[in-house]
């Protein structure tokens, strides 16, 4: 069993996890409604990954013999004045989540939860990447700010972002 301060911390990250997984699917949305079908393909994959990080902690919670609570799902925006805005949006989402996944180390180490630390480096490592790809989408669109044929030359470079599901679901049998 996980301490109830780490269980009720994972339960508040799945919430997070899904409502991260909602806005990447509203600015999909809104990107797609703009005629931007490469940069709309991009953050569908992120929606998908986002649930990928959401099933991770559900499969950790229910191994652990710990309930999943689900909660609402608060309101996202839908609605954004450009393509860059909407990654500037996304890194700074990702390091109010690195600092969530941050936290749950903490309270893991805390606790001498060695399993569950074990199980967060996963997401640790990920959080880098996830901040470095929105950092990387930032400066490429910056790159062809201004330029209407760059932009439809890097949104179709866009589209073919593929999804890949997440390591530790591959493997696990749920
Ligand atoms: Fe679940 Fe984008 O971090």
């Amino acid at each position: 069993m996980l301490s109830e301060k780490l269980h009720a911390a994972i339960n508040e990250q799945i919430n997070a996890e899904l409502w991260s997984a909602y806005l990447y699917l509203a600015m999909s949305m809104d990107a797609e409604s703009k005629g931007y079908k490469g940069v709309a393909n991009w953050f569908y994959v992120q929606w998908l990954e986002e649930q990928d990080h959401a099933h991770i902690l559900m499969n950790y919670l229910n191994s652990r013999d710990c309930k999943v609570t689900l909660k609402p799902i608060a309101e996202v925006r839908t609605e954004w004045s450009s393509v860059l805005e909407m990654y500037e949006e996304t890194l700074r989402h990702e390091k109010v989540v690195t600092s969530l996944i941050n936290n749950l180390a903490a309270i893991a180490a805390e606790d001498k939860d060695f399993a569950s630390s074990n199980m967060l480096v996963w997401f640790i490592n990920e959080q880098v990447e996830e901040e470095e790809s929105a950092r990387d989408m930032i400066f490429a669109v910056e790159a062809v700010e201004g330029n209407k044929y760059g932009m439809y030359q890097l949104d179709k470079e866009l589209a073919s972002r593929v999804y890949t599901q997440a390591s530790p679901l591959a493997t696990s049998e749920e």
